[in-house]
């Protein structure tokens, strides 16, 4: 399955971003080569896939073909010739059990909105879209436990409005959480903007189910939030986006939604004020603190820019930082006071410049838009390479000023994240993509980021773009021990033949 591609993918690498094929993954050092072990589809394979899906889960459709090969981006494009849709897991389990048979490389889909090339084919794979896998199984609201059982094609926005029905909530909300699945939110680790309240996926899902390469179930569906029977092998699917199965099931632990959500829209001049001001949101909104999230003046510049129907809610002027503040608890009147009596003592401390509090759920939402519509900002504004870091926190804005200087006036460098959990969004955007401007980025924001002891994977994902970066986090030794495990998973299988020496851990992932 996805590690056959892995395996050649890590065959060369050189410093050129155009591989020999022609291919621009728009980072550097990205030279792949299709293994010719793999096979390519065959008439008597479409007629196989058609025995176990049906007509209607086997797609040729050239425009079908294109959207699915193509991430959302428009940076990364295979040219898969079969996209295949299974309903349940037995169907997955059939597809993947027959192309280890064939030695037919395939690629996990689900939304396809992963930012690091991790979702499409790099070739000809075929590619295995969960997004008709998209039902609740259960949810086990009865005895007051929350947890939401369901099929890794759910989306998650449909499953926030399910649960919200119910009085609950998702410990995960996402900007792309109207196409994204949870399957691939669990197999990137997807973190979002509530990551800061409710912490990672590794500690609200509490079970999955997933399909090995050669079609064995894992029924790891559990619903218990203790379970000391060994390894706890759910968490190796977690984030492994896709290397070591399709995740297919998935149960989840929600929180139940408490009734006062309030926001607030701040600036700060200087970006020590905004680690400061995040020091004290934490002693002073303690537990109601359910969200901190920053941008910069040039990311308030692009979404003032190329978003429809925004404004800004500090005007006249453009700020240095904006911060975005949400609350959540269960107490109306006083978490409203307790945000309004932050706020005032941050702008009489000097740490807010000026700050709003939203009045009423549209002024609550128009201030998510600022931040959550970002990333479709950058793509409007032409050409964007995308970094995903996880910083320490006094160190992160260093590396956004040191890349100013680095870039000079080509390119715009537009810095925003999730600050509350020490992570940036580091943004170049340019009009176009140009190679000059590639060599001013890379290796030095992966150095940079290395040197500080910093992940270059914050919550994205390695992907295509970043697979053979690794090492700018991991050791060796470490490196070393994923290869393994990867292997001992592998010589489970009944053919490994396909694979050779430069099998690895690292590939790409399923998308969110
Ligand atoms: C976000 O926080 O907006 C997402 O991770 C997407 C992005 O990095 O642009
Ligand atoms: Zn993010």
């Amino acid at each position: 399955m996805e590690k056959w591609r892995a395996a050649d993918r890590l065959l060369k690498f050189s410093s050129s971003c155009k591989s020999k094929q022609g291919k621009y993954f728009y980072s550097v050092a990205t030279t792949v080569h299709r293994n010719p072990l793999f096979s390519s589809i065959s008439p008597d394979d479409i007629s196989y896939f058609k025995t176990i899906l049906g007509e209607r889960g086997v797609v040729q459709d050239a425009l079908a073909l294109d959207a699915a090969n193509t991430d959302w981006m428009g940076k990364y494009r295979g040219s898969s010739k079969l996209l295949l849709q299974p309903k349940n897991t037995e169907e997955v389990s059939q597809i993947l059990k027959y192309c280890n048979s064939r030695c037919l490389a395939v690629v996990p889909q689900g939304g396809n909105t992963g930012l690091v090339g991790g979702s499409v084919p790099v070739f000809d794979e075929v590619i295995i879209n969960v997004g008709l896998m998209r039902n609740i199984l259960s949810f086990d609201k009865v005895i007051v436990s929350g947890v939401l059982v369901c099929e890794a094609g759910c989306i998650l926005e449909n499953l926030i409005s399910f649960l919200d029905d119910e009085g609950f909530i998702m410990p995960l909300d996402l900007g792309a959480k109207g196409s994204c699945q949870i399957g691939g939110n669990v197999s990137t680790n997807a973190g979002g903007l509530r990551l800061l309240r409710y912490g990672s996926l590794h500690g609200s899902v509490l079970g999955l189910e997933a399909v090995l390469a050669n079609g064995t179930v894992l029924d790891m569906l559990g619903t218990l939030r203790k379970d000391n029977t060994g390894y706890d092998l759910k968490h190796l699917f977690i984030g492994s986006e896709g290397s070591l199965g399709i995740v297919t099931k998935v149960s989840i632990l929600t929180p139940p939604k408490l009734s006062s959500v309030n926001i607030a829209f701040l600036a700060c001049e200087d970006y020590t004020s905004c680690q400061k001001l995040l020091l004290e949101a934490k002693k002073k909104l303690g537990g109601i603190l359910s969200a901190f999230e920053f941008l910069d003046s040039d990311a308030m510049s692009l979404v003032l820019k190329h978003l429809d129907g925004v404004r800004n809610p500090l005007p006249p002027s453009i700020h240095n930082f904006y911060i975005l503040i949400e609350t959540t608890g269960s107490n109306e009147t006083f978490d409203k006071e307790n945000l309004e009596a932050f706020l005032l003592h941050s702008v009489e401390s000097g740490l807010v410049a000026n700050g709003v509090l939203a009045q009423d759920i549209n002024q609550a939402s128009s201030f998510w838009h600022i931040r959550e519509g970002l990333p479709e900002a950058l793509m409007k504004a032409g050409a964007v390479y995308k970094y995903d870091l996880s910083l320490p926190l006094e160190k992160m804005y260093d590396l956004v000023e040191e890349m100013r200087v680095q870039i000079g006036p080509a390119a715009k460098v537009v810095a925003y994240g999730h600050l509350g959990d020490g992570n940036l969004h580091l943004n170049i955007s340019a009009p176009a993509y140009d190679d000059n401007i590639l060599a001013k980025i890379e290796p030095f924001v992966y150095e940079w980021t290395s040197k500080n002891r910093g992940s270059i994977s914050a919550e994205h994902g390695l992907g295509l773009m970043k697979a053979a970066k690794i090492h700018y986090s991991k050791s060796p030794e470490t490196v070393r021990l994923m290869i393994d495990f990867d292997y001992c998973v592998f010589e489970l299988l009944p053919d490994t033949s396909c694979l050779d020496d430069n099998h690895s851990i690292i590939c790409l992932c399923l998308s969110a």
